[in-house]
């Protein structure tokens, strides 16, 4: 049984293909068509489908959409249309008048909605022409079976079903969904319970966007800028954010309307200088994020009894609130599904209903890693670099060869195997450097054209992550940050981010053979089992996904050496 999740109706449009409780692929559209996050979260997008991610599932999978059985949408457009609800097909004019009972939030609303319970027909005859091939010989109403998934189930599902968990309480909280902002549940004997959720207006992720832009940065894209940010200021304001931020008890929480300009000054132009001020803000509202998200999962903890939590949305991002619920939180073990932003959603929709179809035949799959996108093969890869003229050589130890090459200071494009499923890159569509020289991390943000403020992340060997990172457990996702241990910040100034803190990653042998001995032969050379490890991409631009978006961001930037499947290409 093939069931194909899709989210689409905000941002990060993304597909993802179960079998039998497998999770066979999954990607974001972003990485095929090469606009960040697939598109704009407005409502003139949302009928556009993630057609090349979901081709991408599909020929992984080795089937077409008519082999598909169940389609999984991440929104269910019933919950705001009530009478429609199991009838997806409406077409416009879609007037509020024609649902007195309803009270529409936005304008908009109406051409959203359509957009949405028309996506079936879209599927099933608005495929691209060159991508046509796979969608043939299917109609909106089938072979395939279409299920509308609650916004919010879809990010709880991503967690539970995903988790290393038989059982554990869920938290989710993103921006927002049909109605929810925020929801949790107990996952126990193979059910889950929702406890309660948060409705609009009330919403964690909207009021970090909403912060965001008046920062001067792209809301609904750069909230992790305004994390970073947070960490070089003070939370001088946190009594104003808790007046607008309030927890209710029963892990209820009320935002109230804010008027950032009379609070905090006028919105930061964009590319002007950060200021002190602007820090300050940014970890203020940081602090009271964090504060309230611990009173939630300390009742989520007494409520459910649970030990393991697992966490999904957007606002499960924040790698810094993750660590404070993971060493202020009461629960044992604390687990963030990777790609927790929209993307996951189509994850988690075709689990749910791949897991509800199969009933009592419980879960098949833990997401040990997140490698779950394409791969290129040597032949592949190799055409291309002749077709492109650049001088190559294959490797005889790749491993040893790039390690010589980071111990020189190199800074390396690492394209391996299968690309990463989330925003994080892990060591599959890497830039890889040193992190012994503490100007790495200028040069790397000069490479990418970030901000300068914006800090490098490490990977770790799993066995020495303990002794580089104050109770460095197992963290292959790069979701947590943890302090760097005094003793061994000198040897590593580049990941040490200003507050003493580095968002790591931990790498065994099973999750990526090549990496992790990349990883040892590194150690070997300089007895750190450290690198840098950031995404393979510049500012603005989705991570790189085939070999030709990763020959073209190595000759337009100042990257040294191209470590593309087994062959080298290092600039004169
Ligand atoms: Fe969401």
């Amino acid at each position: 049984m093939h069931t194909l999740g899709i989210n689409a109706a905000y941002h990060d449009c993304s597909a993802c293909l179960v079998r039998d409780g497998e999770v066979i692929a999954a990607a974001e559209e972003e990485r095929f068509t090469r606009i960040k996050h697939g598109k704009r979260p407005v409502p003139f997008s949302t009928w556009q489908l993630p057609f090349h991610a979901i081709d991408y599932c599909l020929r992984e999978a080795g089937i077409r959409l008519a082999d598909v059985e169940h389609v999984a949408y991440s929104y269910d457009p019933g919950i705001l249309l009530g009478p429609h609800r199991g009838k997806p097909v409406i077409t416009l004019p879609l007037e509020p008048s024609a649902h007195p009972d309803k009270e529409w939030m936005s304008p908009w609303d109406p051409l959203f909605l359509s957009s949405i319970v028309n996506a079936p027909r879209q599927l099933a005859g608005g495929a691209p022409h060159h991508l046509r091939k796979r969608f043939e010989g299917v109609r909106h109403d089938g072979p395939f079976r279409w299920h509308f998934i609650e916004h919010h189930l879809a990010h709880e599902a991503s967690a539970f079903l995903a988790a290393p968990f038989d059982e554990c309480a869920v938290l989710t909280m993103d921006g927002r969904g049909e109605q929810a902002t925020t929801s949790y549940g107990i996952y126990r004997d193979r059910r889950y319970k929702r406890l309660g959720q948060v409705n609009l207006p009330h919403s964690l992720g909207l009021l970090y966007e909403s912060l965001t832009t008046h920062l001067g940065f792209l809301h609904s894209s750069d909230e992790y800028k305004v994390m970073a940010l947070a960490s070089y200021g003070k939370p001088l304001f946190a009594a104003q954010f808790r007046d607008i931020l309030r927890y209710r008890g029963d892990g209820q929480y009320e935002v109230r309307p804010a008027d950032w300009t009379a609070l905090f000054g006028p919105q930061r132009e964009r590319g002007s200088e950060f200021t002190d001020h602007h820090m300050n803000v940014a970890a203020s509202l940081q602090r009271v994020l964090e504060e309230t998200v611990l009173e939630m999962v300390r009742w989520l903890h007494a409520a459910t009894g649970a030990e393991n939590l697992a966490l999904a949305g957007g606002v499960a991002l924040n790698c810094v609130m993750n660590a404070r619920i993971r060493d202020r939180g009461p629960f044992r073990r604390v687990w963030v599904q990777p790609a927790a932003g929209d993307a996951g959603t189509a994850l988690g929709a075709a689990l749910w209903v791949d897991a509800c179809q199969r009933g009592s035949d419980g879960r098949r799959w833990v997401m040990e890693h997140a490698f779950l996108g394409p791969a290129h093969g040597e032949e592949e890869i190799e055409a291309f670099l002749r077709q492109a003229k650049l001088r190559y050589r294959r490797a005889q130890d790749l491993s040893e060869e790039v390690a010589g090459l980071l111990a020189e200071d190199k800074v390396i494009g690492w394209f391996q195997g299968r690309m990463e499923f989330g925003p994080r890159a892990l060591g599959a569509r890497s830039i890889l450097a040193s992190p012994l020289d503490p100007g790495m991390q200028q040069r790397l943000n000069q490479i990418k054209d970030r901000e300068d403020f914006r800090p490098v992340a490490p990977v770790v060997l799993e066995e020495e992550a303990a002794a580089w990172f104050v109770n460095g457990g197992v963290s292959p996702f790069m979701v947590f940050v943890y302090d760097v241990r005094p003793d061994r910040e000198a040897r590593i100034p580049a990941v040490r981010h200003v507050d003493g803190t580095a968002r790591i990653q931990t790498i065994n042998r099973s999750q990526n053979p090549v990496y992790h001995d990349l990883l040892r032969a590194f150690h070997r050379r300089t007895g750190v089992p450290v690198l840098i490890n950031t995404s393979f991409n510049t500012r603005g631009e989705p991570v790189v996904c085939n070999p030709r978006d990763a020959v073209e961001s190595f000759c337009s930037t100042p990257l040294d050496v191209l470590a593309i499947g087994p062959f080298i290409v290092e600039k004169p």
